[in-house]
């Protein structure tokens, strides 16, 4: 890159598992490309990532108007973690009236640096309508996907088919990417099934038409064929950069008091057990189980006789936000019973899940294979029992159990019956000293280091990830320089 530094327009869909991502993107792009980023969103959502900030950063953000009741929506819910499930999409829908405030957003950066553009514009895959505005200055858009492109196939393909719809059966092949073997109707969240959306995602996807290229936040070598996928059907090349990762002590919680005194207490706990042996157990922040899937759960946990750490939240039917701290929902006395005996540590709300993977206490994790949680456990080789409950993390779970082999599945989605045999059952495979156990954890080492690999920036071995992160920059420097030698 030259002496001056370059400024990337960054602009996620307002919902944590895309702004945290971005996030993690932008400190990525200023830390190691030394970028300048200028990060767009609405202006509550703004205020919400303002700590999450590294102290050092000069990451600037800037406020986007957006007034939720204009939309149908409650006031002041600018993120869909501020909604219930169903005005989700009524949100994406909405977040289309953003397009000419963006538009004068940009126009106005340009104007403030003197007619200097920007190297690029990196959008939310909902926002691929970002690249009009890009290419009327002759400036390269891309989109990120904080997902894997597997699993983004697999999503885009049942949208855009809907394989489901007028035939009894209830497991697909999906013709245009057989890759992903059967798909079972369990496996779809509950807008597929209904086929709600799919008018959305068709103007989505019309939007995504004109991009220049995608960022994917996954491996090439573990992600080969959903990349293939894309490249095929959009015609244009699909970077896999991940894992993007928000660095250590960054994030919402960052420097805040009760995270800093939970952290202490899941290492000292940690500290104290064996090599190995502690299953953690986390759904992530957006996700919960049901009341009765709940008590299942822990009822597994105490039979199975592992160590455990669990993240509780309130169930379903309760407000994720509360202060409810789910006692009422476990059996009589669990949480004291196992802190007597030191077994179990429970977790309300919030755990530092970076700091708890990489103990060499830890053995497996029970999640919800939320794309950002797997990437966590698989870069310190951590095995997964996978409990996928909503949109693409259905997939995650198929390509880690039967593509790279470093999962199995224990429960689908938020009703279903679960039997705690079973969940015990998938425990002892996992954990205990059988066959199938040493496999996975051996794979998963082979694919904490494939991740290394991925990610190795030296002078003389630099990985694929890395690599493909300067084939995006390069073909952004490319397309600006083309326009300025335009007449
Ligand atoms: C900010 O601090 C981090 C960690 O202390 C360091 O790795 C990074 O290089 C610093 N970044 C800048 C832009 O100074
Ligand atoms: C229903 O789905 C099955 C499995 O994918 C397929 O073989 C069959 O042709 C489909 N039937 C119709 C009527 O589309
Ligand atoms: C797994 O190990 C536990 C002891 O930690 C034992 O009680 C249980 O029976 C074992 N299960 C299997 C399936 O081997
Ligand atoms: C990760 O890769 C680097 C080389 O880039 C190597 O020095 C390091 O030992 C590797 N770490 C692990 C845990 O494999």
């Amino acid at each position: 890159m030259d002496q001056r530094k370059e400024n990337i327009v960054m602009f996620p869909f307002m919902a944590q598992g895309h702004i945290i991502p971005f996030l993690a993107l932008a400190i990525e792009l200023e830390q190691k490309r030394g970028c300048t980023i200028t990060f767009a969103s609405t202006p509550l959502n703004i205020k919400r990532i303002q700590p999450s900030l590294p102290p050092n950063s000069s990451i600037q953000l800037l406020e986007i108007p957006f007034r939720s009741s204009d939309h149908g929506l409650p006031p002041d819910c600018e993120n869909t973690h501020d909604l219930p499930y169903h005005l989700i999409l009524k949100l994406v829908e909405a977040s289309r009236s953003l397009k000419p405030s963006f538009h004068k957003l940009v126009n106005d950066l340009v104007r403030k640096q003197h007619g200097q553009l920007p190297l690029c514009i990196i959008s939310d895959s909902f926002f691929g309508w970002c690249a009009d505005i890009a290419h009327e200055l002759g400036v390269f858009h891309a989109i990120f996907f904080p997902f894997c492109a597997f699993s983004t196939a697999c999503y885009y393909s049942i949208g855009m088919s809907l394989p489901h719809r007028n035939n009894d059966s209830k497991e697909f092949v999906l013709t245009d990417f057989p890759q992903a073997s059967r798909i079972h109707v369990t496996q779809m969240s509950e807008n597929l099934q209904g086929a709600h959306g799919t008018e959305t995602l068709r103007k989505v996807v019309q939007d995504c038409l004109s991009i220049d290229g995608a960022l994917f936040n996954s491996m090439g070598e573990l992600d080969e064929a959903g990349l293939t996928f894309f490249q095929k059907t959009f015609g244009k090349p699909f970077w896999p950069i991940g894992p993007i990762l928000l660095p250590p002590g960054t994030g919402s919680r960052a420097g805040n008091e009760a995270a800093i005194k939970a952290a202490e207490v899941c290492r000292n706990w940690l500290d104290t057990k064996p090599p190995n042996s502690v299953l953690y157990v986390s759904f992530g922040s957006q996700n919960t189980v049901s009341a009765s899937q709940m008590m299942h759960l822990a009822f597994a946990l105490e039979a199975s006789g592992k160590n455990f750490i669990w993240v509780v939240r309130p169930p379903t039917g309760f407000d994720i936000n509360s202060e409810l701290k789910g006692k009422e929902c476990l059996p009589e006395g669990f949480e004291d019973r196992n802190k007597a005996s030191g077994r179990g540590l429970l977790v309300h709300h919030w755990a530092p899940q970076m700091e708890i993977l990489s103990h060499k206490s830890t053995s497996a994790f029970l999640s919800h294979c939320g794309w950002n949680s797997v990437l966590e456990g698989l870069s310190y080789g951590v095995p997964l029992i996978g409990w996928p409950m909503a949109s693409e993390q259905f997939y995650n779970v198929k390509l880690l159990e039967e593509e790279i082999g470093v999962c199995v599945e224990v429960a689908r989605g938020r009703v279903s019956e679960v039997k705690s045999e079973d969940i015990v059952a998938k425990i002892d495979l996992v954990m205990n000293d059988t066959e199938k156990g040493k496999e996975m954890r051996k794979r998963a080492c082979e694919v904490r280091n494939i991740i290394n690999n991925s990610i190795a920036d030296k002078e003389e071995f630099k990985g694929a990830s890395v690599k493909a992160m300067d084939d995006f920059l390069n073909a952004a420097m490319l397309m600006r320089e083309d326009a300025k030698r335009a007449p």
